[in-house]
């Protein structure tokens, strides 16, 4: 896995938002240059960046550049607050499963309220300070999502992981790739395993990319091959992240994560959740009340620009599924890890100190 500083998700520079294509990856690494918040509706649209942390960082950073925006447009009387309210309302439509979209650009908002009385140019400043700090917190908060989970590492172990919750999906270092990287540096004989991912691959892609990086010992399978790992005995643990975690504790995370859950549960092998509490959406009663987001058909009939689907074929294609609580061993967070979650315990995590 990338270092931040080295390789990161997007980064700020000359007023300008720059995210790292993850379309492109692995062979291509190309920034996109955002200087209107249209641009970053449409990277985190389209997926050029994407991951729930990856995600709210790019909307919070997307306030930003949509405060420049009115800023350089001040002659022709844009409003700043209307066109912030505006950018904030597409930001928000860009896609609807990962919590931590409106997680962040709810913060960014509160900063707004709170900040009634700034001038247009310390409004932009200050919502590039802002966007800033959640990167930084969310970098913070996955080192210690690292720390907290890998005790659960064994010193030999092998891992099964699916999508990809590295670094790249993340402000740096990663929710369920960040502990599978701390257990590494603490001198544990790691080895994982990476679903593919399909339809868009990002464990191919992604989780390769990031295992061959940090020279973590990884074999690529296909998303069909896991069931046949673990009746093997050949997987020691399951560590995935989440999109949206409800209260009681049912988790939303990439499509297939469910069955994973469901075959560790059959075969007795351990099965957790790395997030941050952005992630966790308290206000959910339970997995029922999460979106999940259906999106086009070509990304199942296609591979890149290759048609392999025969024409007319019916196609559906959600993006998540939700695992309920009680397949999910623990929860892993940066305030602690939660064993069997359900509300209660939940709950307390947003009062601990
Ligand atoms: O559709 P994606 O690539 O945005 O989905 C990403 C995932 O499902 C990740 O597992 C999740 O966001 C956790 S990222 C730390």
């Amino acid at each position: 896995m990338k270092e931040p500083d080295e390789l990161p998700t997007l980064y700020w520079k000359n007023n300008r938002l720059y995210i790292l294509d993850q379309r492109l990856l692995p062979h291509h690494i190309e920034y996109l240059t955002c200087s209107s918040y249209r641009e970053v509706v449409d990277a985190i649209c389209d997926m050029a960046v994407r991951g729930a942390p990856a995600i709210g960082i790019a909307a919070a950073f997307g306030m930003a550049v949509a405060a420049r925006e009115a800023l350089a447009k001040r002659d022709e009387s844009i409003l700043m607050r209307s066109y912030l309210e505006e950018a904030s309302e597409k930001l928000l439509q860009s896609r609807p499963t990962a919590v931590n979209l409106f997680w962040a650009l709810k913060r960014i908002n509160r900063w707004l309220s709170i900040n009634d009385e700034l001038s247009p140019q310390q409004i932009a400043d200050g919502l590039v300070s802002e966007a800033e700090k959640i990167l930084k917190e969310d970098l913070e908060n996955n080192r210690k999502i690292g720390i907290n989970g890998s005790v659960l590492v064994p010193g030999r172990a092998s891992v099964l992981t699916h999508c990809n919750a590295g670094a790249l999906a993340t402000g740096g270092y990663g929710t369920a790739l960040g502990i599978v990287r701390a257990a590494a540096a603490e001198g544990k004989e790691v080895h994982v395993f990476v679903d593919e991912t399909r339809p868009l691959l990002q464990g191919a892609r992604l989780t390769a990319f990031e295992m061959i990086h940090e020279q973590i010992p990884a074999t690529l399978i296909t998303d069909n091959c896991a069931g046949y790992l673990m009746k093997q005995g050949r997987i020691d643990l399951i560590i995935v992240g989440a999109d949206r975690i409800a209260g009681n504790g049912d988790t939303a995370n990439k499509i297939g994560t469910y069955s994973l859950a469901v075959m560790a549960a059959y075969h007795n092998i351990p099965f957790y959740v790395a997030a941050p509490l952005s992630t966790i959406d308290p206000a959910l009663l339970s997995g029922h009340d999460i979106i999940i987001e259906e999106r086009k058909w070509e990304e199942v009939t296609h591979l890149k620009n290759h048609h392999l689907a025969p024409e007319g074929i019916n196609v559906y294609n959600p993006a998540f599924d939700v695992t309920p609580a009680g397949l999910i061993k623990a929860i892993i967070t940066e305030k602690g890890v939660v064993y069997s979650p359900n509300r209660e315990k939940l709950y307390k995590l947003f009062t601990k100190v």
